[in-house]
């Protein structure tokens, strides 16, 4: 059986209460689409949004998180806040996150494993600047990045990985088809041989809409797409989660 198509949308730094009806408009319309949709709001409107959406299949994750359990971390959230307060899910190593805020791979891997520890399904973003794409180094990048950012616990546990080229985050540019598939292969190349029988998706992200959703998704294993402005507004979110259906695995 072919696993569902997971659609994430990454609200990042976006979203008041008001928001919240777009959360129950997605919830009221995706339903009669196979894909397993799962927004990731801002931290502070999760326990409203879990509030909201009960009953519903829509599926909730936080932005990032602490490597450490609990403690004297001034504005940091736990992985077992987040899952107290609704989360299923994680995104971790975000592109926003490695560069703005300067998180090494390593800091990742220790992410994952607090997630882990929580019950948090994560899913682990890789991609590389449009400056290392030019000097030819995409593939070294991800594969440093998938080497350093999951950690062996990995094994046996829920958890996907997300390419997301920097250059293509928010920028309305989209990688060639050839660019994509080389780096989805590459990742599940590695996937397979650090965690052989693994079931994680692979998802694409970065400029995303409901106008080329259809086409990623039809690109070999692409598993889902992880969206940001798009998923801001029930017209532009839907769109693309109509366009996904189960998708088959890579050989
Ligand atoms: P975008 O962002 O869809 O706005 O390009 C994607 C992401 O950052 O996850």
């Amino acid at each position: 059986m072919p696993h569902p198509c997971l659609i994430a949308a990454n609200w990042k730094m976006h979203g008041l209460r008001a928001s919240l009806t777009v959360a129950q408009t997605l919830a009221s319309q995706s339903h009669a689409h196979p894909a397993r949709v799962v927004i990731f709001p801002p931290a502070t409107l999760l326990p409203l949004m879990a509030e909201n959406l009960k009953g519903s299949a829509l599926k909730l994750g936080g932005q990032d998180c602490s490597p450490e359990d609990s403690g004297a971390y001034t504005g940091d959230i736990s992985a077992a806040m987040l899952k107290d307060a609704g989360a299923d899910l994680v995104i971790l190593g975000h592109s926003e996150r490695r560069h703005g805020h300067k998180e090494t791979c390593e800091l990742v891997a220790q992410k994952v494993r607090a997630a882990l520890r929580a019950g948090l399904e994560p899913i682990i973003c890789i991609g590389e600047t449009l400056a290392q794409r030019q000097a030819e180094q995409t593939t070294e990048v991800l594969l440093r990045q998938l080497t350093d950012s999951l950690p062996p616990e990995l094994a046996g546990k829920a958890f996907h990985v997300a390419y997301e080229p920097r250059w293509a985050i928010g920028t309305g540019l989209l990688p060639s088809d050839a660019q994509i598939s080389e780096a989805i292969s590459l990742i599940h190349q590695q996937l397979q041989h650090r965690f052989p029988g693994t079931q994680s998706q692979i998802l694409y992200g970065g400029s995303v809409k409901g106008e080329n959703a259809g086409h990623l998704l039809s690109l070999p294993g692409i598993g889902g797409l992880l969206v940001g402005g798009a998923s801001l507004t029930a017209e532009g979110f839907l769109p693309i989660i109509a366009a996904a259906g189960p998708r088959a695995p890579l050989a």
